[in-house]
This record gives structure tokens, C-alpha cells and sequence, in this order.
């Protein structure tokens, strides 16, 4: 890795990482720092993209954004979308620039999403972008939001803005993004299954005893994916048998809502993941029994009806309710019942499945109806990753039954 280290003055030092961008060292005032010679597209682009990631958990069903603005070779201002309903990445770093006395006429913004063009919470940021006059915008990816696809692009131009889009960092910028992006073209949450499994492919004895399967390591691993989700789901049976807090621990992260599908409210008051702190969701079929409702909600539980097929919730009705309260990743943690009928729904888009050195013999294993005739026509982990952790192996990849980005 390479470092370039420039000193300015009031004693400020930073530190320049190529890959990442600007990484703040120490300063005696306390600002973001001012570059002293130009870096590249890349390296300002990377320091959009690792700003953006600083909203994770915080700005569904907004994506997460960053933006940098540099003019005359020195970074004058940077921001990110801090969390949903507050400003736009763009403007944060408007205002950054502003705050330390800087004029945006002129400059160029390399900015990690196409500016919005549409009224939401805030006013539309391409036209900000118009009024304040700058030059340039370099742009990692369109918009996949219909209402602006194209259009906070075509703004920029009729203003006389040079547009340019940075391909190579598309990629990136989508990964970041791909709830958002998913929902978007798919009408529903991006979801991730995860699985803890024995060598034989069991995710409990036959007695139902399961916790825990895998290591310290694996259950850290797990946890940095929870906080990487919006929502995390699982079935009355884990609820009733593990009583799982489902929140993040092992790290460092953000709650995600916890869902339970429970068609006849069995869930017990004194369950964990309740957790009487309002991020408990309880999905179950219409006409629920008064009383269990009763007891649920003054538990601080959100109790929803949904349609049911087959005797269970509807997961096609239950994917587009959680779309509609902005739940753009979903992880399904649930036991072999819930993770086989999200399975054979189609409602599985990335898995990670990890896999302890024990063998049971016996118990419930992910089963489902699927006839394929050809090995290469299974359902596959695309582009599959492999990890150790502990004495556990962690597979994780696409999975080929998803629609893709
Ligand atoms: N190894 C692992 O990764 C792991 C993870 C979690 C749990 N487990 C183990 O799995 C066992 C529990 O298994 P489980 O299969 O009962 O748990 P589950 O899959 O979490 O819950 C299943 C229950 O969810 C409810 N449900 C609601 N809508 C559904 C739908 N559309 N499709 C399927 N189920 C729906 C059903 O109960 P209602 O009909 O009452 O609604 C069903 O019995 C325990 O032994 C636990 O320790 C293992």
C-alpha cells in the first residue's frame, strides 16, 4: 500500500490511502482536510463510496450515498446521506464546502448515484447542483428509481454541466446499493438466506436441539451479515425452540427490524427478540385471536395480517409488505421450515451457508420440491466464496433462482 502524507498549515497532517481515498490522520482544527496536489478519479471516487457507506442501516428505503467536491486540485467539500428524510449526499457536501468557506462555483462533484430530479423529502439535488454552478459531475451509476433515471442526468446537461460516468465503478456503487437497486426492478427486498448446517446437511438433531451448531467465529460472521440487512426474519418454531435475540452483538452495527411469521400468534410475550424496544414485527393470517393480539402489541409488538396459501402466510405478501415499510435487504435466519419455502417460492437471491465438522444423523435438513434432472441445472451458489472461521466453513454466493440486479 502506498501512502502520501502532505502537512499543511495549523498543523494539519492527513494521510492519502490509494485505494480508499483521503483517510483523515489528525488535524488540530478538527476539518475534513484540504488536499494540497490533485488525486485521480479513482481515489476521489473511492473516498465517494467509502462516505457512502457510513449511512449503512440508517437510510432505507433511500440508497446510501457519498460526495466529494474538489476544485482547483483540493478536496473543498465531502458528505454522505446520513439517514432518511435528512439531506442528500450532495448537499452535505454543499454544505461542507460552504462551512469552511468554500464557493462550489466551478467545481467538479464526483458523486456515487446520479443526482435525484424529483421532489421526496427534499428538494431535487441535480437542480442544486445547477444553481450552485458547478462544472462537472462524475457519476458512478444511474438511478435504477424510475422517477429519476436519466432525467437528474439530462438536467445536468441542458445546464451546460459536463456529465461523466465512471464505469469501473459501477460495480462497487451497485453492490453497496442492491436493495435499493433491487427493489426498484424487482418489486421486492433484496433477500440473503443464512444457514448453520452439520457435514450431513441437518440444521437440527431430530429432537429439535440446534444452538449452537458453529463457532464464535461463525456467530460474529453472522452478525456483521444482520447488520448489513434492513430486516431479519424467522419462524415461530426458531422463536419458540432457540428463543434468539436477533440483534447485532459481535459487532459493531445497527438493529435490524426482526420479523416473526407466526400464523396463530404462538409467539410468547417473554420472547427475546420482543425485545420492547418497538423493531419487532409479528406477520401473521387474518382474523387473529383478540386476546394473543391484545397481549402482543401491549408488548410494544407490530402486529400485521397477512393473506395465507396453503395454511401459511403468503411470503409473496409478506416480501412486499416489508418493500412497503422500506425494508430494502432482508436476511432469512429462520429454521428449515421458513428457509424451504422461501426456497421453493423463488424468494432466495444470495445465501451464506456455514458448515460445522459434525455429523447428526438425523433432524430436519432445507428440503424442497425442486425436480432437477441435470447437476449443472441445481440450485447454485454463483461465484461462490469459501471462508474458514473457527472450525467452521462459510460458503457464500448468488444464488442461481435469483432474478439478479
Ligand atoms: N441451524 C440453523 O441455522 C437454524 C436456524 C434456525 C432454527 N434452527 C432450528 O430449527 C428448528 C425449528 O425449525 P422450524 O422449521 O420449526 O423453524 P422455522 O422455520 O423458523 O419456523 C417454522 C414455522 O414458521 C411458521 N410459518 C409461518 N408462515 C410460514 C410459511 N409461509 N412457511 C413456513 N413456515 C411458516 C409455521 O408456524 P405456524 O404455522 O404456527 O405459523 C412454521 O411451523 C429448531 O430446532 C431450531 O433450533 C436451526
Amino acid at each position: 500500500m502506498r501512502y502520501f502524507i502532505s502537512q499543511v498549515k495549523e498543523f494539519r497532517i492527513y494521510i492519502v490511502h490509494r485505494k480508499v481515498g483521503i483517510n483523515f490522520l489528525q488535524s488540530s482544527s478538527g476539518l475534513t482536510p484540504h488536499i494540497t496536489h490533485p488525486l485521480t478519479h479513482t481515489e476521489y471516487m473511492s473516498r465517494a463510496l467509502s462516505l457512502a457507506a457510513k449511512g449503512r442501516g440508517f437510510t432505507s428505503p433511500n440508497p446510501m450515498v457519498g460526495c466529494v467536491i474538489v476544485k482547483g486540485g483540493r478536496v473543498i467539500g465531502e458528505g454522505w446521506h446520513h439517514q432518511y428524510g435528512h439531506p442528500h449526499a450532495e448537499i452535505e457536501a454543499i454544505n461542507n464546502a460552504n462551512s469552511r468557506g468554500e464557493n462550489v462555483r466551478g467545481a467538479t462533484v464526483y458523486v456515487t448515484l446520479e443526482p435525484c430530479s424529483h421532489y421526496g423529502k427534499t428538494p431535487p439535488c441535480a437542480n442544486r447542483l445547477v444553481d450552485e454552478g458547478v462544472s462537472e459531475v462524475i457519476i458512478a451509476m444511474e438511478d435504477p428509481n424510475p422517477k429519476v433515471s436519466g432525467n437528474g442526468i439530462k438536467i445536468l446537461r441542458e445546464a451546460g454541466i459536463k456529465v461523466t460516468m465512471l464505469p469501473e465503478f459501477q460495480q462497487e456503487a451497485m453492490s453497496l446499493n442492491r436493495g435499493f437497486i433491487f427493489l426498484h426492478k424487482h418489486g421486492r427486498p433484496f433477500i440473503t438466506l443464512k444457514a448453520a448446517m452439520s457435514l450431513d446437511g441437518r440444521m437440527c438433531l431430530s429432537n429439535g436441539a440446534s444452538k449452537w451448531i458453529t463457532g464464535i467465529e461463525a456467530r460474529t460472521e453472522a452478525h456483521r451479515i444482520r447488520a448489513m440487512n434492513d430486516a431479519v426474519l424467522v419462524g415461530v418454531g426458531t422463536v419458540i425452540s432457540d428463543d434468539p435475540e436477533l440483534t447485532v452483538r459481535h459487532v459493531e452495527g445497527i438493529n435490524p427490524l426482526r420479523v416473526i411469521l407466526d400464523s396463530s400468534l404462538k409467539t410468547p410475550i417473554t420472547a427475546k427478540a420482543i425485545g420492547h424496544d418497538g423493531k419487532c414485527l409479528i406477520l401473521t393470517s387474518e382474523n387473529p385471536d383478540p386476546q394473543k393480539l391484545k397481549a402482543l402489541t401491549d408488548s410494544g409488538v407490530e402486529v400485521a395480517t397477512l393473506p395465507s396459501r396453503d395454511g401459511n402466510i403468503d411470503l409473496h405478501s409478506a416480501v412486499k409488505y416489508l418493500a412497503g415499510k422500506g425494508v430494502l435487504t432482508l436476511m432469512v435466519e429462520g429454521g428449515p421450515e421458513i428457509l424451504s419455502a422461501f426456497l421453493r417460492e423463488g424468494l432466495a437471491d444470495y445465501a451464506y451457508v456455514f458448515t460445522a465438522p459434525v455429523i447428526f444423523g438425523g433432524g430436519k435438513s432445507i428440503t424442497f420440491d425442486a425436480k432437477f434432472h441435470d447437476v449443472k441445472a441445481a440450485l447454485w451458489l454463483v461465484d461462490a466464496k469459501t471462508k474458514v472461521l473457527g472450525n467452521d466453513i462459510m460458503t457464500e454466493g448468488m444464488l442461481t433462482c435469483s432474478p439478479g440486479l
